[in-house]
């Protein structure tokens, strides 16, 4: 009898023991697998990003317009570094970074520049503004390229911040560029290439669709 209560005993011990390692396993496969699918759905995920639908630089890009109108909502600090952060990740030639930014939160000074430069008339209304500079004694005649690129980044980080922008034109312009140099005593060597008005966008403004095909050449012209 003694022997049987044992062997019954062991028999139990057994089992339980067989059902606890075949119930971990399920839970692992179960865990692995769902392990699995969640890092494919997260791939996949990844890769979704990657498509033009949800793209966000791409986004961005062709989401951006020309904003002239502006609320008096402030522009923190915070968005001002992201818009400068932006503007300095900009390629340049031989890495020579020849930009210099002013931000201008001054009213009196947005005023003051929109009143005396037509084509920035819209400057009255913005919030604040910043000033793309270049130094011609850091770069080999093409500070104007590099800072191109660097505003066309604060474009675009603007638009993908709900800000509203628009390049306003002071390079290769005399008369607009001896206005700026006298509002901030620029040195010779410094030279304003555009005025960014910011501000959040008073009017919706739509972006235009300039894709042409007819400017595309594949190998030959
Ligand atoms: C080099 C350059 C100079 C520009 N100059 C001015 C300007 O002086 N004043 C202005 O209001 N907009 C100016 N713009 C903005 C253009 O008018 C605008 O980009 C163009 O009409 C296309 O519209 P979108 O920016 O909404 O796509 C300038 C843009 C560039 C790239």
């Amino acid at each position: 009898m003694k022997t049987m209560i044992k062997f019954s005993i062991i028999f139990c011990f057994v089992f339980l023991l067989s059902c606890q390692e075949k119930s971990s396993s399920t839970s692992h496969s179960a865990e692995s697998s769902s392990s699995s699918s969640s890092s494919g759905s997260a791939s996949s995920e990844s890769v979704s990003n990657n498509e033009d639908d949800k793209n966000r630089v791409l986004e961005a890009i062709l989401s951006r317009k020309s904003i002239r109108e502006y609320t008096d909502k402030e522009i923190t600090q915070d968005v001002i570094d992201k818009l400068l952060k932006a503007g300095m990740a900009a390629p340049s030639s031989r890495d020579r970074r020849p930009w210099h930014f002013i931000v201008v939160s001054d009213k009196a000074i947005l005023e003051s520049l929109g009143s005396q430069l037509s084509n920035a008339s819209c400057l009255k209304g913005a919030n604040k503004a910043i000033i793309v500079c270049g130094d011609d004694q850091l770069s080999d005649n093409c500070w104007f390229l590099d800072c191109s690129a660097a505003a066309q980044n604060i474009l675009i980080a603007a638009e993908s911040m709900g800000l509203g922008a628009v390049w306003t034109a002071v390079y290769p312009y005399d008369d607009r560029s001896e206005i700026v140099n006298k509002v901030f005593n620029l040195q010779k060597n410094i030279h304003a290439l555009t005025i960014i008005p910011l501000g959040y966008p008073a009017v919706k403004g739509e972006p235009k669709d300039k894709f042409d095909n007819t400017r595309v050449h594949y190998n030959r012209w």
